[in-house]
């Protein structure tokens, strides 16, 4: 622990007591690598506020001592996002105990949940209410709100509820400089300039902590089907998706799943069954909720729509979950692809997006591409095929030893498939961020515009630095470089 550091926490220490800075190295240990175990960081101490005030105070005394510190909710970045730099120049700080639910009206559709609220304690606290948070991802055991509202989170639910961003009515932050952004009223409308509370969704850490924020709910679920269908191509998958949207809007989540995937999770988790007995190169998982009992039931609706499209031969087949624990099983097949993913050997992940309607032909030419120009990967493309984003990932060759087919292939592998996602108008990171994994090729892939503008903004806000250094964009000269 460098000087200035060990005064800081004996700082924090004496103000707000010994909970909130932990400098077991044993305690801190499991928050300094990734979820995939891509990032190793180092960190002296673990900062844990429990009040905003106790954040803002926190804020100040290190933006004083020139400390960095790397905010932290569930540690599930996909993105070494949350991770501190290796040479333990920043402290954690970790939201864990700011994990109250401050209010939740069912009259007025809304929730205030401090930043350590974890995403399943929430969509339970509003579902005992008779209301949904409808965000949902296969992190939700450990994903907090404050990770959610500053990775701008997506998940199963866009295609209806849209991304974190449409969810979010407010914002509470602690600014770089120890200022407190309370933002939290929900207004529906507010003109006074630029948005802070919109800046700070989707800003990784990097512009302030946010320590809670208000939240949209959406009305509870009368009844749900759960579908799985399979089929010949995600071009038929697509057109499946348009039937269905061309004749209701109570699809919320329409999620792909090519057969390979499906093999893996299958072998991954123990118990979970293929939920067609007939074998077919793609599958998708869909959702129709209804929300009022007068409304079609889900079930039949599904019935409906799945016979016509078995019929203009859109799907092989399909079948609708008979129970909710079957709904529940086709669901953990989807939520686990992350698991058998990782556990599958070394492999690239980009988690990309290009309009919708060239999807299809993205997965699969792109994935053609990718193979031939780099003999012996395996590519998969799965997920939210609705919203023109896939996690599109490229397998090492099988024996390859993964420390090094990391470092000699896969900056190319990486910058092949981004150039492909660039000449398909499309983004380097639909949902996931840019943390630290995709800093580089935002730097190489610009577009300067956005890139010149985004250090511009972080210079203004930060211009020490002192918010999660190494993450997202390095400040314009004149600033300190992470
Ligand atoms: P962390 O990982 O702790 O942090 C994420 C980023 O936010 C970091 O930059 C961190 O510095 C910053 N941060 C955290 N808290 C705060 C705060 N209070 N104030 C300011 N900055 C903060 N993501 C999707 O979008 N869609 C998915 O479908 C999806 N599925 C996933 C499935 C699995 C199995 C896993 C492991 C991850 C998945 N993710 C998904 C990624 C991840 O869950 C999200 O990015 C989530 O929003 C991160 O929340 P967290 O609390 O874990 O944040
Ligand atoms: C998902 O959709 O499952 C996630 O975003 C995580 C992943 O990239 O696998
Ligand atoms: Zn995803």
């Amino acid at each position: 622990m460098t000087p200035a550091q060990a005064q800081l926490v004996e700082q924090i220490r004496g103000s707000f007591g010994p909970k909130t800075a932990v400098t077991d190295p044993e305690a801190i240990a499991p928050w300094l690598t990734d979820w995939r175990g891509r990032f190793h960081g180092s960190a002296p101490a673990m900062l844990a506020p429990a009040t905003t005030a106790e954040v803002a105070a926190i804020v100040r005394l290190a933006g004083d001592a020139g400390v960095p510190l790397v905010p932290q909710g569930g540690n599930t970045s996909m993105v070494g996002g949350a991770t501190p730099p290796a040479d333990g120049s920043a402290l954690l700080l970790t939201t864990r105990r700011m994990n109250r639910i401050r209010a939740l009206s069912p009259e007025s559709n809304l929730a205030v949940a401090e930043a350590g609220v974890i995403l399943a304690d929430l969509r339970a606290a509003a579902e005992r209410e008779g209301r949904r948070f409808p965000l949902d991802l296969g992190a939700r055991g450990s994903a907090t709100i404050g990770g959610l509202v500053s990775t701008n989170a997506g998940g199963t639910q866009v295609l209806r509820f849209g991304t974190m961003r449409s969810l979010v009515a407010g914002v509470e932050a602690v600014l770089p400089d120890g200022s407190v952004h309370e933002g939290l009223a929900p207004l529906k409308k507010d003109n006074r300039g630029y948005d802070l509370n919109q800046l700070l969704i989707g800003a990784e850490g990097t512009l302030g902590i946010v320590t809670a924020a208000t939240l949209r709910l959406v009305p509870g679920m009368v009844s749900r089907a759960v579908a799985w269908a399979g089929l010949e191509s995600p071009a038929r998958a697509l057109a499946l998706l348009r039937s269905i949207e061309a004749r209701t809007d109570a699809v919320e989540s329409f999620e792909i799943v090519p057969d390979a995937t499906l093999a893996l999770v299958l072998g991954h988790v123990p118990g979970l069954r293929a939920p067609l007995e007939t074998r077919h190169p793609w599958h998708v998982l869909i959702e129709a909720v209804a929300t009022d009992p007068g409304a079609e039931p889900p079930t039949a609706l599904l019935e409906r729509l799945l016979g016509t499209a078995i019929e203009e031969e859109l799907a092989g087949d399909a079948v609708i979950a008979a129970s909710e624990a079957q709904a529940e099983s086709f669901w953990r097949i989807r939520h686990s692809i992350s698991e058998a993913e990782r556990a599958a050997g070394p492999a690239l992940q980009h988690d990309i997006s290009v309009p919708v309607d060239d999807m299809p032909r993205f997965m699969v030419e792109g994935g053609a591409a990718a193979e031939a120009r780099f003999p012996g990967t395996h590519a998969v493309a799965y997920g939210h095929l609705g919203d023109g984003n896939v996690h599109f990932h490229v397998r090492a060759p099988a024996g390859a030893d993964p420390a090094r087919w990391y470092v000699e292939q896969g900056p190319a592998i990486t910058r092949f498939v981004h150039d492909m996602v660039v000449a398909a108008g499309g983004s380097i990171s639909a949902e996931h961020g840019i943390g630290q994994m995709k800093r580089a090729e935002l730097e190489r892939l610009g577009p300067v515009a956005r890139l010149s503008a985004l250090r511009a903004i972080k210079g203004a806000l930060d211009p020490r630095g002192i918010l999660n250094p190494g993450k997202l964009v390095a400040l314009a000269p004149g600033g300190r470089t992470p």
